[in-house]
């Protein structure tokens, strides 16, 4: 693939470049001008297989299916940011996705545009060594992943799960579905929520929320930190 950076900047008319102005009804800040935008996309556009992304705290949030979504298109426009924001028929006009990595705000754009970028990029086909590995991300599969260790089997007086050196096949993909569920359950209960669950996973999560009825001392104090103050 090929990527490219541009300067919003060189799509302006005037001697000092200027790709801002103030808000119409007043207001801190400075708002991106249409002109530069418009013109900067028409120029690098190459018709219908190009698709417009503007980045904005004010998007739908960017998810793995859209990274699934748009790693399958030929060629991506990101539009960034900075200021305020953008006049807001910039993106309409465009006709522009506009996406949110999260509920925070950054300074601009360019790193939520890295972000999204990262996230296609590894699902083109031949870009990660190992195809399988991009199947069973977290969020392909709709829970989290269950926890991994590797050597040495105790470290600082923390074993690994006895049953990860057992050897026993059937015995460790129940435990790591298991954990998965636990994980999901505690941390993202939103995704669990969603998630598709076999008769199995059922039966896993019941298990899990009866362990969970009795917890043990250390999860309570993990509890504590997460609900103090
Ligand atoms: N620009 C500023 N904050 C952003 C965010 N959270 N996502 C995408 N673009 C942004």
């Amino acid at each position: 693939m090929e990527i490219r950076v541009h300067d919003l900047r060189s799509w302006t008319h005037d001697r000092h470049h200027v790709v801002d102005d103030m808000p119409y009804g007043g207001g801190a800040g400075m708002v991106l001008k249409p002109e530069p935008a418009f013109e900067s996309v028409e120029a690098l556009c190459r018709g219908p297989e190009s698709r417009v992304i503007v980045l904005s705290p004010q998007g739908i949030p960017f998810t793995q299916e859209i990274a699934g979504e748009l790693a399958r298109e030929a060629h991506l426009i990101l539009l960034c940011g900075r200021y305020e924001g953008f006049d807001d028929r910039i993106p309409r006009g465009l006709g522009a996705l506009e996406l949110s990595i999260g509920d925070y705000v950054l300074t601009g754009g360019e790193l939520a545009a890295l972000v999204v970028l990262d996230a296609v990029v590894r699902l083109v086909p031949g870009v990660l060594g190992d195809a399988a590995s991009a199947q069973t991300d977290s969020f392909v599969t709709g829970l989290l992943e269950y926890p991994q260790y590797t050597r040495p089997p105790t470290y600082r007086g923390m074993a690994v799960p006895p049953v990860l050196l057992s050897g026993d096949h059937q015995a460790i993909a129940r435990w790591r579905r298991k954990e998965a569920i636990r994980r999901t359950l505690e941390r993202r209960p939103d995704l669990l929520a969603r998630a598709v669950l076999s008769e199995l996973d059922r039966e896993l999560l019941a298990e899990v929320e009866e362990e969970d009825a009795s917890p043990s001392e250390a999860s309570m104090k993990n509890e504590k930190l997460t609900t103090d103050n």
